[in-house]
């Protein structure tokens, strides 16, 4: 008899006003009361034991991403000398975060050698971060330009990882790119292959006087495309293909990488690969907000080099417009003292004419994610005109 039938029989037995009936019908729920009560202790000392046997296959089975070990994580800063010249605001925050939030820290130089011996370093670096992945030392990477600064050392990379992806990246906020300059990788044979082989796809690129493929941000799109559609897509495939063939600016640049990601839609999950939304990655760039962060929001911001710091005097309110967006001013106070970062200090000093509330960060960000996409409907206008110059060319 199945639980729910024995139950069902219980329950009618009971209500029968029948003598004989309610006497055998009550033995038996008697019976199935205390099968429950039974279980229910059961689990109740199981999990205040969480650690016996039993509770860690369960737990391991069913608490999904709360694996028992903590994932070893590094953060990889590759920079041409393997210093930190130029970006030292940038870097010792990043350096400061992980000594707080115990992740390793890899500062490599992008070396030409026999192993990642390409020319363009812009893919090299991709080269080398297989190459670290290899190591075996880490079961995740986070690959972050040297310019990406930490401005929230509480925050942790975990929140970014979902294990059922190889590697992740984020919508650059301010066209339509996949942005390059940072990723989360996991140690795995496929993430190495395809690092490897887009670090490759410098042979691959569009070959012509004056072109410009955009390095490694271009080629991402081309790279990735083929990996989805290149069986399954190839009409829609070749028609952005058309257009990276001309691409001479980063105007048309803006076009074909358009043209792919209207091939890829709404979506964020491509499989092996997750893609977060605009503005919902783990970085973003400084000006997009004038400058301001909010605690609870921002993690980590983009687009601090040295020689861009502009210094905070008493003109406020602060203003960078568009046209000076590399500049940038600086959220902390005074310079991060290493010596004083550990696990039992995240408190940095901020500077408050820089902090504001989520809500104007948030509107501000939704502004700006609306003129984005305005553009981006211009680009997808564009493309005919590539595609028919090309067409026109072969007949
Ligand atoms: C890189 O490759 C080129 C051409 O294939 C070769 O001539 C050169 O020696 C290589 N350099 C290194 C450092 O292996
Ligand atoms: C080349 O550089 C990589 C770092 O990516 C290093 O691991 C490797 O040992 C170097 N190879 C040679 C032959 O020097
Ligand atoms: C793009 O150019 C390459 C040569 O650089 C050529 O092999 C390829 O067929 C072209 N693709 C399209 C779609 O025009
Ligand atoms: C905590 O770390 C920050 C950043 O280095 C530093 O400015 C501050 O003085 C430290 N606070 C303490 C109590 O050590």
């Amino acid at each position: 008899m199945s639980l729910s039938c024995y139950f069902r029989n219980c329950v009618q037995m009971s209500t029968i006003f029948n003598n004989a009936n309610l006497k055998s019908g009550s033995r038996h729920c008697y019976i199935l009361l205390l099968i429950f009560v039974v279980i229910y202790i059961f689990i109740g000392v199981l999990w205040y034991k969480r650690d016996s046997l039993v509770m860690q296959s369960i737990s391991s089975i069913a608490l999904y991403g709360q694996s028992e070990k903590p994932l070893n994580i590094a953060i990889v800063v590759i920079t041409n000398d393997g210093g930190t010249k130029g970006y030292s605001y940038a870097i010792d925050t990043v350096k400061c975060y992980c000594k707080i939030q115990g992740y390793d820290f890899v500062l490599a130089g992008n070396v030409q050698n026999s192993s990642c011996n390409h020319s363009d370093h812009y893919f090299r670096r991709h080269c080398h971060v297989a190459n670290i992945l290899v190591t075996g030392k880490y079961d995740y990477l986070l690959f972050i330009d040297a310019d990406i600064g930490v401005v929230n050392p509480n925050r942790r990379i975990e929140e970014f990882i979902d294990p059922k992806f190889d590697i992740e990246f984020y919508d650059r906020f301010v066209n339509q790119e996949i942005m390059m300059g940072s990723y989360i990788v996991k140690n795995s044979d496929w993430s190495i292959n395809f690092l490897r082989n887009f670090a490759n796809y410098q042979y691959r690129l569009p070959i012509g006087k004056g072109l410009q493929h955009g390095t490694d941000n271009g080629g991402i799109h081309a790279y990735i495309a083929e990996i989805l559609y290149e069986k399954t897509r190839h009409i829609e495939l070749t028609n952005c293909k058309k257009i990276y063939n001309q691409s001479r600016s980063w105007t048309d640049l803006f076009v074909f990488e358009s043209c792919i990601r209207d091939m890829m839609g709404v979506n964020t999950d491509f499989g092996h690969i997750l893609i977060f939304k605009k503005g919902e990655g783990w970085a973003r760039d400084n000006w997009l907000t004038n400058n301001m962060i909010n605690l609870n929001r921002d993690f980590m911001i983009h687009a601090w080099k040295d020689k861009q710091l502009t210094k905070y005097g008493k003109d406020l309110p602060l203003k960078i417009g568009y046209k000076h967006r590399a500049r940038w001013f600086n959220p902390l106070v005074g310079r991060i003292d290493l010596a004083k970062c550990n696990p039992k200090n995240t408190s940095w000093n901020y500077n408050p004419n820089l902090i504001t509330t989520k809500e104007v960060i948030d509107a501000e960000l939704e502004r700006m994610y609306a003129a984005i996409e305005m553009e981006k409907i211009d680009r997808l206008s564009k493309m005919m005109e590539f595609i028919r110059r090309v067409d026109s060319k072969s007949r």
